[in-house]
């Protein structure tokens, strides 16, 4: 089916003024289109909001504000036209006069395909100095006031029932199990995709929702500098900065007022068709390699960390 990625996400909000503000903080740049307020990352991607009760948007999932739809790009006309053919069979399914397929999965996730509008992007190359390997030599480190994240790269929805709604992804659109926690969770990329991940389907019990939705930034400084100053404007740390085993990627997450967090990663894997899934069980350890769960303050909250003499009168 050649998914490709992640390339939109809709939500509806209750809370406008808030929402922009958390991302523009975020390092996302606003523009106006069709009536709704666009953020987009460096690449293209892009977090659509707006108003809740908007009637144009699909029924949601949740009560709140929250994620109402995920649009996934695709390769070519070709590919909305069998993904089309494919819901069909089964669902109803609604197509823009642009080719934009919507429909719903089978625990009602509002989902979308569209010939991807975000671009192949190339990050900045990374030097860091090792013994040996003077790669950044007369030159000082970086140090980022703020992050712009580079892409978009997964949305993850809470299940309930995945014996009914993993089979869909996998067998019907293409989607491939990168890694899973068997009954637990799901680590799906696009068959044409070489993310470690575009939609993370999580079993938590009894409940459906939105979780959270991540953007990959360039560079390790880059994920301290953006979670900093995130931090600086008030906004809460969901969990980190960390480091997750499963794909690799160091994190660091918001609480968003669009519902759920949201997520930088950097380091992520990216994998072909010579990737080897791996089951895991789901504990502690594989979660996270190490994390800090309430986030962390640059230096000018900690009050009393002034210099080096911090640290030699606490030894
Ligand atoms: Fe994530």
């Amino acid at each position: 089916m050649n998914v490709t990625n992640l390339d939109s996400a809709t939500f509806g909000v209750t809370d406008l003024a808030t929402c922009r503000r958390f991302w523009t903080d975020f390092g996302l740049v606003e523009s106006q289109a069709d009536g709704a307020t666009i953020f987009s990352c460096k690449n293209g991607g892009t977090v659509v909001l707006r108003a809740a009760d908007d009637p144009g948007l699909p029924a949601p999932i949740e009560p709140g504000a929250t994620q109402r739809e995920a649009t996934f790009g695709v390769r070519s006309a070709a590919d909305l036209r069998t993904i089309a053919n494919e819901l069909e069979r089964d669902r109803p399914i609604r197509v823009d006069a642009d080719g934009t397929v919507h429909a719903t999965d089978p625990l009602g996730f509002a989902i979308a395909f569209r010939v991807a509008r975000a671009t192949p992007i190339t990050a900045p190359e990374l030097k860091f100095n090792t013994p040996g390997r003077p790669d950044r030599i007369n030159t000082r480190g970086e140090f980022f006031a703020a992050a712009a994240p580079l892409e978009m790269t997964h949305t993850v929805f809470m299940i309930d029932e995945p014996d009914k709604v993993v089979p869909f992804y996998t067998e019907r659109l293409g989607f491939i199990a990168s890694d899973s926690y068997p009954g637990r969770g799901y680590f799906l990329r696009g068959g044409a995709s070489n993310h470690h991940h575009d939609l993370f389907l999580l079993n938590i019990g009894k409940k459906r929702g939105f979780h959270h939705l991540a953007f990959e930034v360039s560079n390790i400084h880059e994920l301290f500098g953006g979670g900093l100053n995130m931090t600086r404007r008030g906004w809460r740390t969901a969990l980190g900065p960390g480091r997750h085993p499963i794909s690799s990627c160091y994190f660091w997450y918001f609480h968003s007022p669009c519902g759920g967090a949201a997520e930088y990663d950097f380091d992520s894997d990216q994998v072909d068709e010579r990737w080897v899934p791996g089951q895991f069980q789901q504990t502690p350890e594989v979660f996270a390699e190490w994390c800090l769960a309430e986030g962390m303050a640059d230096s000018l909250l900690y009050k009393g960390v002034q210099s080096a003499d911090t640290i030699k009168t606490k030894s």
